[in-house]
């Protein structure tokens, strides 16, 4: 086994992730401390590392740089003021109604990176105040994360939950059992937020989709929890119709107390807008690390990135990761025009720049 410096580096800091559906999961991303700085080289120190400290050093610099930390954009930072907003209401004793927030958006930007931030923020602070137990001895669960799939049914929605808490031997159980031990859960962990992220799987003009919506309806109303959804397109979907009549009934109740937040692409076509572009261009300058890196490579070509991304986060951050990639192997150790330019790109970017 390697021991310079950087093979111990990638031991303490190598890429976690056992995904958010298991509190185990959760809990490690909820917890975790960032990673440790990693020393930017110049170009002079490059040169003299030994072949295997150069590798050691530049997978160092790729589990750095696709980690970006997450940037408070004016996106995320007006979703959070809303979530605190309903939020505080929610304080409010049981058995009274509480609403929710859905962070509804096209693919791409951010809605999960929002609500997984938000609820790192919301487990951290109950774990601190309330402490790792609750009264009753049991672990404290703040937030509760699904992630939903396609053709979702009431029943995959609370196994999930129930997975979440690391129930044993759940294939067993009878949809209604699954149901009881998610509420049961809930409360003995007492839970306070439960994010349902990509909401758009489930179908509510189908009538398993109607089962899912009126036990979030009930979920709401029993516990003293609160809902964060996210998902593409819920406001031209059923969630939000309201004047429903019959089943559609519980939606519409559902739609009434459930916020809208959504989150709009950078554009660059205002003062203000063109100042957030680059505030977060020069944000990420500052993170990625390249031995020629200069202040200015990505900000001074703030329109080209623009163009190549449609102020999108997502095909930003992979635009970076690669211009970082051909920056590190093609030995120019600095981001150029030329790069950003000819960089591939996801399909939806690819296609609007064409
Ligand atoms: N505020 C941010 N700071 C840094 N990186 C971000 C931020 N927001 C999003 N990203 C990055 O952009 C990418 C897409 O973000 P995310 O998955 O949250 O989007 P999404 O809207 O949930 O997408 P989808 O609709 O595909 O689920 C991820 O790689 C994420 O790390
Ligand atoms: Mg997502």
């Amino acid at each position: 086994m390697s021991t310079n410096i950087w093979s111990r580096w990638l031991r303490d800091n190598h890429p976690r992730g056992l995904g958010f559906s298991h509190r185990s999961g959760w809990f490690a991303f909820a917890e975790d401390q960032s990673r440790r700085p990693l020393r930017r080289l110049s170009m002079a120190e490059l040169s003299k590392l030994g072949e295997e400290e150069r590798e050691d050093y530049d997978e160092c610099r790729r589990v750095w740089n696709v980690n970006m930390p997450v940037i408070r954009t004016h996106q995320l930072t007006a979703v959070v003021s809303v979530l605190d907003q309903v939020m505080y209401s929610n304080a409010r004793d049981g058995g009274r109604i509480k609403g929710g927030v859905a962070i509804d958006a096209p693919p791409g930007l951010g809605k999960t990176t929002i609500a997984a931030t938000y609820a790192r923020r919301f487990h951290r602070r109950q774990i601190r105040r309330l402490g790792e137990r609750t009264s009753a001895g049991h672990q404290r669960v703040p937030v509760v994360f699904v992630s939903l799939a396609a053709n979702m049914t009431l029943k995959s929605l609370n196994r999930q939950i129930v997975e979440f808490y690391g129930h044993p031997a759940i294939e067993k159980l009878t949809a209604a059992k699954l149901a009881s031990l998610a509420t049961e859960y809930v409360g003995r962990c007492e839970t306070g937020l439960i994010v349902v992220d990509d909401l758009h799987f489930v179908d509510f003009r189908h009538r398993m989709g109607v089962e899912v919506s009126n036990h979030l309806k009930w979920l709401a109303n029993e516990l003293p929890v609160t809902f964060l959804y996210t998902g593409v397109g819920l406001a031209s979907k059923a969630f939000f119709n309201e004047g429903m009549t019959g089943e559609g009934a519980a939606m519409a109740q559902t739609a009434r107390r459930t916020t809208l937040c959504p989150v709009e692409p950078f554009t660059i076509t205002t003062d203000a807008g063109a100042r957030a572009w680059s505030d977060v261009l020069a944000a990420i300058e500052q993170h990625i690390i390249l031995a020629d890196a200069r202040a200015g490579m990505l900000t001074d070509h703030a329109e080209l990135m623009f163009e190549r991304t449609q102020g999108h986060i997502a095909s930003l951050v992979s635009l970076v990761d690669r211009c970082c990639f051909m920056a590190i192997n093609g030995g120019a150790e600095s981001i150029t025009p030329a790069m950003i330019r000819s960089t591939a790109l996801d399909n939806a970017a690819a296609r609007a720049t064409a």
